[in-house]
């Protein structure tokens, strides 16, 4: 395709993604426009082996338009990035077909992984300005990331991720509970019921401890009281109810 025709067809790609603009001749004022052809060609000199030109000549579309792209990058067709400043796309990036991204977007590493460590970005993704993809991650199909999110776990096709971390919050158009939104780590129901027992057993056994002290401190007092307590006084009956003789001062029956 000649010089014209990818211009024009460049135009319909932007058309879509940007209302702002007007002719094909814009198309030109768009550093993503500027950056993409610079890349293919930085792109070709890598594949090629020519490494040192590849990234001279990234280097040189990054001090130019503000995006940095890596030319180890795979970038698919209809590829559009708004604006453009401070967009940096990572060497092992894979990015389908029609993908947008906005201003200061990193597709970018963890800084823990080898090899493969930037993220790959599925057909009609669109990552929003300021957004942070890092490590060696798979974003679905159509899915959408929100201006400033973190996302550093894979999300699955057709979702909405907000937040830092990221968190899904739209799945397949469908609003997805708090609750719900944590895909990885998933709850253990056998793991609650045991903590929930753990609970009740601690409190149990604080309970028992207690009543012991309780009863031990009832029994010391009980002892104190005991020492404590005057002789009993001889019971005396009234002479009427006697059925024994009381002989002056002497009782036959003082201990009951
Ligand atoms: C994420 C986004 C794409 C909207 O996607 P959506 O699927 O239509 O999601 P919704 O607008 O229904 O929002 C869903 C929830 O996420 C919240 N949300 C949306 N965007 C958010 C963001 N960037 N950060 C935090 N929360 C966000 C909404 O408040 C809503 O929360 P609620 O359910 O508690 O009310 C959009 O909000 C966004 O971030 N766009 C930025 C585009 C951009 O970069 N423009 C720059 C042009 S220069």
């Amino acid at each position: 395709m000649g010089w014209f025709g990818d211009l024009k067809e460049t135009y319909e790609v932007y058309k879509e993604r940007d209302p702002a603009i007007r002719t094909c001749w814009d198309v030109l004022l768009y550093p993503c426009y500027k950056a993409m052809r610079m890349y293919r060609k930085a792109h070709k000199l890598w594949l090629s082996g020519h490494t040192w030109s590849a990234r001279w000549l990234s280097q040189r579309a990054a001090r130019k338009t503000g995006i940095e792209i890596h030319p180890g990058a795979t970038i698919g067709k209809g590829f559009f990035i708004d604006h453009g400043t401070g967009v940096v796309i990572g060497e092992t990036c894979e990015i389908g077909d029609n993908v947008t991204l906005y201003q200061g977007v990193t597709l970018g590493g963890t800084g823990k992984e080898q090899g493969k460590r930037h993220p790959t970005l599925e057909d009609g993704v669109m990552v929003s300005a300021g957004a942070k993809v890092l490590g060696s991650i798979t974003i679905g199909r159509n899915s959408k990331i929100g201006a400033g999110a973190v996302v550093i776990k894979p999300v699955p096709p057709n979702c909405t991720v907000v937040g830092v971390p990221g968190r899904i919050v739209r799945m397949k158009n469908q609003v997805v509970p708090r609750e719900e939104i944590d895909q990885t780590n998933l709850p253990d129901p056998i793991l609650q019921d045991m903590k929930v027992l753990e609970r009740a057993n601690n409190e149990l056994i604080n309970r028992v401890l207690a009543l012991e002290e309780e009863m031990k401190a009832l029994k010391g007092r009980a002892k104190e009281e005991a020492k404590a307590a005057p002789e009993h006084e001889p019971m005396r009956l009234a002479p009427e109810e006697r059925d024994y003789e009381e002989i002056e001062d002497c009782i036959f029956a003082d201990h009951i």
